[in-house]
């Protein structure tokens, strides 16, 4: 039980003498104090409690999509769990501006008392890059180590053990395949989408052979590309070709599963479809606004430190580069416009399909 007439108190409430009393310098300590130390320290520590905010959505919305079905409503509270992560992430991007404020001489006045200590050690980093998908494969390495080698065993174990629970990834992949209107019970809508993408790529191929603007060798060229379009559709209908994709890590989306985010993208406007799009649009926003960080980071780090070697032993600026190129996780979904069709060369959907599609209005009218 609560004791009676005891208000609570803001800082009591906030904690705010252990979270105010734990920016201690380094710099102090050994007895040459940096005024930009605070800075590094608390920009440092407030990424770290967003860190913490953005696991606490990631969760939720892992706990909303465990089940064997996801219904209506668990997809809405999830879209507003994942608007929140990307308003988060508007946010991270502009500390880094505070950070720049920070000269690379000033930064120069504490660096060496850091090492071997790095932003590469960040669990709840590494935990969100894990709950979101990426894969140890899909990670870039330095000095041949993985990314838990320079952590202590006990926050290694904890990222290992992350490593084997069902991520983001896993969960959407799923949910995907369960999508309904994959077949629509004669109507075969996968028939009918390759018939539109052939009429597609005939028209498009009689545009180039007519277009008098082309030189011969641009036509080839265009006609080269189009060939290799052609090839890229086949593997979308070809589920055997599609598992060589995913075999050579061009592809990681299931097959399934593929074809489903394809349809969410197709028929977005249809009313059943249109929260399913919106969690999938912002599946693509989190992990843009992550390599957009990435890129940010590296660059404010090229900034600071040159071609130096980064405190954590990295090649610093070249490093971070190729894990703002290589580490993504939605990638599948990034390039679904690739196999998009102009709208007005879409299928016509069976009547009833289309009935269906538009069942939340009918639900809401009466
Ligand atoms: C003066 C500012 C900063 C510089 C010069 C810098 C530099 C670096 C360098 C060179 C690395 C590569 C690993 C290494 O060799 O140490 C790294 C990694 C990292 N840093 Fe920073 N950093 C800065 C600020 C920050 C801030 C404010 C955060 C926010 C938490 C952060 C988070 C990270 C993370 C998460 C990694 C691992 C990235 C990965 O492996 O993909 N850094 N940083």
């Amino acid at each position: 039980m609560d004791a009676p007439n005891q208000p609570l108190y803001y800082a009591d409430y906030l904690a705010l003498d252990r979270l105010l009393g734990c920016q201690e310098l380094e710099s102090a300590r050994h007895g040459t104090p940096a005024h930009d130390e605070m800075l590094f320290i608390i920009v440092h520590q407030a990424y770290e409690l967003w860190f913490k905010q953005i696991l606490w959505e990631l969760d939720a919305v892992l706990r909303l999509f465990g089940g064997e079905t996801v219904d209506e409503m668990d997809v809405a509270r999830s879209v507003a769990h994942l608007e929140r992560i990307v308003a988060i992430q508007r946010v991270l991007l502009q500390h880094i501006d505070i950070l720049e404020t920070m000269t690379p001489l000033d930064f120069l006045e504490f660096r060496n008392y850091l090492i071997p200590a790095s932003g590469f050690q960040s669990v709840q980093f590494r935990l969100i890059e894990n709950r979101m998908g990426l894969r140890p494969q899909d990670r870039v390495r330095f000095s041949e180590a993985p990314y838990t080698s320079r952590l202590k065993p006990g926050d290694r174990a904890r990222l290992e053990a992350s490593e084997k629970e069902p991520s983001l990834f896993d969960r959407i992949e799923r949910w995907l395949e369960r999508t309904p209107f994959l077949h629509f019970g004669d109507f075969d809508f996968w028939q009918a989408y390759r018939e539109a993408v052939g009429r597609m790529l005939e028209r498009d191929r009689r545009h180039l052979l007519n277009n008098p603007a082309l030189t011969p060798e641009e036509r080839e060229k265009q006609l080269r590309g189009l060939e290799a379009t052609a090839t890229g559709f086949e593997a979308l209908f070809d589920p055997e070709k599609h598992r060589e994709l995913v075999a050579r890590g061009v592809r990681r989306l299931s097959h399934r599963a593929l074809l489903a985010a394809l349809l969410i993208h197709l028929y977005r406007h249809k009313p059943i479809l249109h929260l399913p799009f919106r969690l999938l649009s912002l599946l693509v926003d989190i992990d843009e606004n992550f390599t957009t960080w990435r890129y940010r980071h590296a660059l404010m780090a090229q900034r600071m430190i040159g071609t130096r070697i980064g405190t954590g032993g990295s090649s610093g600026h070249d490093y971070l580069r190729q894990a703002a190129e290589r580490n993504k996780v939605f990638t599948d979904l990034v390039n679904l416009s690739t196999y998009f069709i102009p709208r007005s060369a879409l299928p016509e959907l069976p009547p009833e399909v289309e009935r269906t599609m538009g069942f939340q209005y009918a639900g809401t009218s009466g």
